[in-house]
């Protein structure tokens, strides 16, 4: 499967993506990195894997839509069948997410449906709860609300931080999205048109 990973900064969920599809055993080629900003780590990360990245700056756009048109076209350029958000800060229009609609998938960090939008961790910590997690799920028009993928549970301290519990947060990402790309990329996952997942060996 031909994948395409979305930035907005350090990319350290692209970095573990990278890492999985480097496996024998993995599905998923990693086409093309696009940030809608400049100069991030993100995109060092992806040169230094020789993996061609793109810059597509939203602030050169004057609607989201011609931005998302411009996403768009770079992804039919490499020939794309799946795309990751990875740590990607931009909301989509509904034609784009429509069309990629069962192939496009997210990152949150929260068990989602708790805690939507953002500062997650943040909100987690102030809700006071014992247990939070990160979400991979399908993106879909309303915001951090499409079937759910993967997701993992992190405990929070009496000692966190919003940083050290965003820290445990990202660790637990490392291994979530790597295994969400292959249950999608293998097919073993699907997108109903439903809105369900389905599940390839259990139908
Ligand atoms: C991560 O915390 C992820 O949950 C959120 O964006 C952050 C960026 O991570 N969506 P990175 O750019 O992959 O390091």
């Amino acid at each position: 499967t031909r994948v395409a990973v979305l930035i907005s900064g350090s990319g350290t969920n692209l970095q573990a993506l990278m890492e999985q599809v480097k496996k024998p055993s993995s599905s998923a080629e990693i086409v093309v990195v696009i940030s809608n900003r400049p100069g991030v780590m993100g995109l060092k990360r992806a040169s230094m894997a020789g993996i061609q990245t793109r810059v597509v700056d939203h602030k050169l756009y004057g609607s989201r839509a011609e931005f998302d048109g411009t996403i768009d076209k770079v992804l039919e350029e490499f020939g794309v069948e799946l795309v990751c958000l990875a740590g990607f800060m931009r909301i989509l229009t509904g034609p784009f997410v429509r069309k990629w609609s069962g192939k496009m998938l997210n990152i949150h960090p929260s068990l989602l449906p708790s805690f939507k939008g953002v500062n997650a961790q943040k909100q987690a910590l102030q809700a006071g709860v014992r247990v939070t997690g990160c979400t991979v799920h399908f993106v879909a028009e309303e915001v951090d609300a499409g079937a759910i993928v993967v997701q993992e549970a992190v405990p929070i301290l009496v000692t966190d931080t919003e940083d050290s519990l965003s820290e445990r947060i990202r660790e637990a990402e490392h291994r979530a999205f790597p295994a969400a790309l292959e249950l999608v990329g293998s097919g073993a996952v699907k997108l109903r048109d439903d809105g369900r997942i389905v599940c390839e060996d259990f139908k």
